[in-house]
């Protein structure tokens, strides 16, 4: 018998990622007989080959990096690294149909982690591969008397995506599937030592969470303090010596369905302008709403955009771009191309600086409160959510449309009323006060018309600025004031008497 290898510890050098970790090790380790297939994914740069290089090290697997060549030179490279793992000779391979067995015999009855990266560029050169994957892993292939545990990984989210779906020939055989995210708001902050709650949200609206526009795109240069931002800004995402300087723009051009690139940059400069809706962005770019329709559910399947529903009205969604970079290279760098490229980001910064906080940061702020709710200890709402999201609630009586950023609804319960448990407004660089809690109250009433269960809503203020005197001191039970220090506490916050801490007071 080998040692277990279940509970492996996590790389040192390996920053967050431990329920990632946790779940490849289950995976990998697994001590029962049969090939299995596992397939990891996720868009550029998130840290899927850094997480699995580190898996293949601690357990001693294979990580076989593919690059984009012919099938004939694959294979070779794939062989070599056989050799270097068995350090016995190899057959040449004629096709992956000689490869894939010789990999299933190779352990023996070990079980080893096999990682295969870059698998689309494989694929493309050899579209047999996952047939002949497949078999082997059925019933009496090669995999059924190994204890191979192998990993295809990729970032081309429309290869990835189609690697399981309808009738795609690996459906059905992969036990483990992980779609590797960007970290979370409170991470990245952490990821980039950065504790000044203010500086982090203006950092993520700009970089998001993607650890390499840290690492390896601008070499580790995290601004020193909230002062230090704007100078940031020039020297890293505004200059041309940079590679974050062309992030945004090879991040589409690297999605391989992406024929016609005029259009799709149309589309998300559509959005990052908030053009939101399918209509409103179809008007934009000039085309009709159903010509609008394929890049949209392109742009979604690469996960670049996201639909989210109205939560009040229902069959109406809007559309957000899903990385930071895009929006702030649509609403601040494509127009000024050329003269970024001179080097002139310090003046076109300065004329910016305005349109960046109030069509970057502040529904980026939203996003990020969305996102700490989610996460809120259930105590602070009244209740664990069913649904987050954020609506429009008309005002028929003053002809007018209340927009509501954070709205929490509790699980649906079949035959009852649906509960809404948080209505909230989010405000950046604006001290809130009690006219924002009345148009909440406006809104809570209204949905009550509306039939939802508002008897416990509560209403919540997100601001990243602080609340007036007169707010901070209205003690009503049914308010909740959020400050940015709150939204970056680490701990799961617990409620000591009706409200949850308050942020910090009113500051300009
Ligand atoms: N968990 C992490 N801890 C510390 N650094 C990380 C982590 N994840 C990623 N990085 C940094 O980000 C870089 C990019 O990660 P990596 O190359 O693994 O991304 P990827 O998802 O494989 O991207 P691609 O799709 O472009 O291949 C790493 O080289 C490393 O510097
Ligand atoms: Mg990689």
């Amino acid at each position: 018998m080998h040692a277990s290898p279940v509970g492996t510890p996590k790389p040192a050098h390996l920053f967050d990622r431990d329920a990632e970790w946790t779940g490849l090790v289950s995976f990998a380790a697994d001590a029962r007989p049969g090939a299995t297939l596992g397939v990891v994914s996720g868009r550029r740069r998130q840290g899927k080959s850094y997480l699995l290089q580190g898996l293949a090290t601690a357990l001693g697997g294979i990580y076989f990096p593919a690059l984009e060549l012919t099938e004939t030179v694959s294979l070779r490279l794939f062989a070599d690294e056989l050799i270097r793992f068995s350090g016995s000779p190899v057959p040449p391979f004629r096709d992956w149909l000689d490869a894939i067995p010789y990999l299933f015999r190779l352990a023996g009855d070990r079980i080893v982690p096999v990682v295969i990266d870059e698998f689309p560029f494989l694929a493309k050169a050899s579209p047999g591969l996952p047939s002949i994957i497949q078999r082997e892993l059925g019933p009496g292939g090669s995999g059924s008397t190994s204890r191979t545990r192998l990993l295809l990984c990729g970032s081309a989210m429309s290869v990835m995506g189609g690697l399981l779906s309808g009738s795609a020939p690996l459906r059905g055989r992969a036990g483990f599937e992980l779609i590797v995210h960007p970290f979370g708001y409170r991470d990245a902050a952490r990821f980039w030592g950065i504790t000044d709650p203010k500086l982090a949200v203006l950092v993520h609206s700009v970089v998001g969470g993607t650890p390499a526009y840290r690492r390896e795109l601008l070499r580790d240069d995290a601004p020193a303090d909230l002062a230090d931002f704007d100078p940031w800004v020039i020297r890293s995402v505004l200059n041309p010596q940079t590679p974050l300087f062309r992030e945004a723009r090879y991040l589409l051009a690297e999605e391989t369905e992406i024929r016609d690139p005029s259009l799709y940059h149309s589309v998300l400069a559509a959005v990052a302008e908030g053009n939101n809706t399918s209509g409103g962005i179809a008007s934009y770019i000039g085309r009709k709403s159903n010509e609008v329709a394929h890049p949209l559910r392109v742009l979604e399947d690469s996960r670049l955009l996201i639909k989210e529903p109205d939560l009040f009205r229902s069959g109406r969604a809007r559309y957000r771009i899903a990385e930071p970079l895009i929006t702030f290279y649509q609403a601040i760098m494509s127009r000024e191309w050329a003269r970024l490229e001179l080097g002139g980001g310090s003046a076109v910064w300065s004329g910016a600086r305005a349109r960046f906080l109030s069509q970057v940061t502040g529904p980026h702020f939203e996003a990020i409160c969305r996102d700490y709710a989610i996460e809120a200890d259930p105590a602070v709402f009244g209740g664990p959510p069913g649904q987050i999201g954020s609506g429009v609630v008309s005002d028929p009586a003053n002809r007018t449309q209340i927009q509501i950023d954070v709205a929490m609804l509790a699980p649906a319960e079949h035959g009852r009323p649906r509960k809404i448990l948080s209505l909230g407004e989010v405000k950046w660089d604006r001290v809130m006060d009690l006219r924002h809690v009345e148009r909440l109250r406006r809104a809570r009433d209204l949905l009550a018309v509306k039939g939802f269960d508002t008897r416990h809503t509560v209403l919540a203020c997100y601001s990243g600025a602080g609340f007036d005197r007169e707010l901070l001191a209205s003690q009503r039970p049914d308010i909740r004031l959020v400050g940015v220090d709150q939204l970056y506490a680490h701990e799961r916050h617990t409620v000591s008497g009706a409200r949850a801490r308050t942020g910090p007071p009113a500051c300009g």
